[in-house]
């Protein structure tokens, strides 16, 4: 169909798995809408599942690298394996169909697809590999949902250039979501650009708990990094790189293609620019020349590009505590965020704890 370019802004929710199941006594199939008009969903990213690291032709990524450095995990797991989806997705795609979804959300590796990045050849093996998935995702009824990066690149880039530090990457990622859309937009109508970017720049570039583990003190203990800085210039390439993409689809896909396009995010200073074109205001003001500027040009180019739906993801639900204007006592591992979560009220829990704290993800928002 004929895009709406300037129109729909979707919502899209996706719940997880033993959400749905905790709940299935109080909620039922028939309370939403019919699935032409609401999809329910499940959810994944490449490295988490797949496994096959070095099969099918592909090259080595940044997390294939640091998982195999000794330390940089705990216990010294890695995805050499994973959930082994690289092998059994028939068998995935069985049950998510037993589930009952009509949606599914995955990444592509950007390694199966171009192993060296830009500076290497379109995998044949990568494409074939994604082409039976959307094929037999289609023939199930689940429509597939693509996210084009979760957070693992070509470790060629990261050597070449320093990976999302380096402006170089808008390119690449300009370069490969574009294979994607010549490759599978004949039949993936939906295109995440990118999941949870300030998730990248803070445990990447602040914590340095993700690759390429960059931080520096009070943050962590890294070899590498500046936590004040570098997550604001990895966000900002990142911003960037999004609208490239976006402006490549807008531009020679989406009007032959009758698809959508947009990002999954769980922050405010990413959408902001997205949409309205600079960050927020507030933001500036606190961060100073630390947080880097969009030229005109680029300003006018997030202007034009728009957002089809937004993808929001969603864990669990916290109170917020403003600390611009009311004073906070900030835990300094918050960074430069203006705001405390937290999980009472006067006492009062928001709801019943269902799992410990594992991460503190609610800073750099
Ligand atoms: C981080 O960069 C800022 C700005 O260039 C500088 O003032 C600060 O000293 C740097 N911090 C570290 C730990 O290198």
């Amino acid at each position: 169909g004929r895009m709406a370019r300037e129109a729909a802004l979707w919502l899209l929710l996706l719940f997880s798995a033993h959400l749905l199941l905790r709940r299935a006594s109080a909620i039922d199939r028939g309370q939403f809408p019919p699935p032409t008009s609401f999809l329910f969903g499940t959810s994944t990213s490449a490295y988490q599942i797949e496994g096959g690291y070095l099969e099918g032709k592909k090259g080595l990524s940044n997390w294939d690298v640091y998982t195999h450095k000794q330390g940089t995990i705990e216990d010294g797991s890695n995805g050499d394996i994973a959930a082994d989806h690289y092998h059994r997705y028939m068998e995935d795609i069985e049950l998510m169909h037993s589930l009952g979804v009509n949606s599914y959300r995955f990444s592509i590796a950007w390694t199966r697809i171009l192993p060296r990045g830009r500076f290497g050849h379109v995998n044949p093996d990568g494409v074939a590999f994604y082409n039976a998935i959307i094929n037999a995702l289609l023939h199930k009824g689940i429509q597939p949902f693509v996210t084009i990066f979760h957070y693992d690149i070509p470790h060629e880039l990261e050597e070449r250039y320093g990976g999302w530090l380096s402006p170089e990457i808008q390119k690449d990622f300009g370069y490969f979501a574009e294979v994607c859309f010549k490759m599978f937009g004949d039949r993936v109508k939906f295109w995440v650009t990118m999941n949870q970017p300030n998730l990248l720049a803070k445990f990447a570039y602040m914590n340095g708990w993700f690759p390429p583990g960059h931080c520096s003190k009070p943050y962590g203990n890294c070899a590498f990094g500046n936590s004040s800085i570098e997550p604001y210039i990895v966000g900002h390439n990142m911003i960037l790189s999004h609208a490239n993409a976006v402006s490549i689809y807008r531009n020679n896909y989406q009007e032959t293609q009758g698809g959508y396009i947009g990002i999954a995010v769980a922050a405010r200073w990413f959408l902001d620019p997205i949409i309205l074109g600079d960050y927020p205001a507030e933001m500036r003001k606190i961060l100073g020349p630390t947080l880097p500027e969009f030229t005109l040009k680029q300003k006018k180019k997030l202007h034009a590009t728009k957002l089809d739906f937004i993808g929001l993801n969603h864990y669990s639900t916290w109170y917020l505590k403003d600390c611009i204007f009311s004073s906070c006592e900030m835990d300094p591992m918050d960074g430069d965020a203006r705001a405390l979560s937290l999980a009472e009220r006067d006492g009062v829990p928001i709801g019943k704890q269902v799992n410990i704290r594992l991460l503190n993800t609610n800073s750099c928002y």
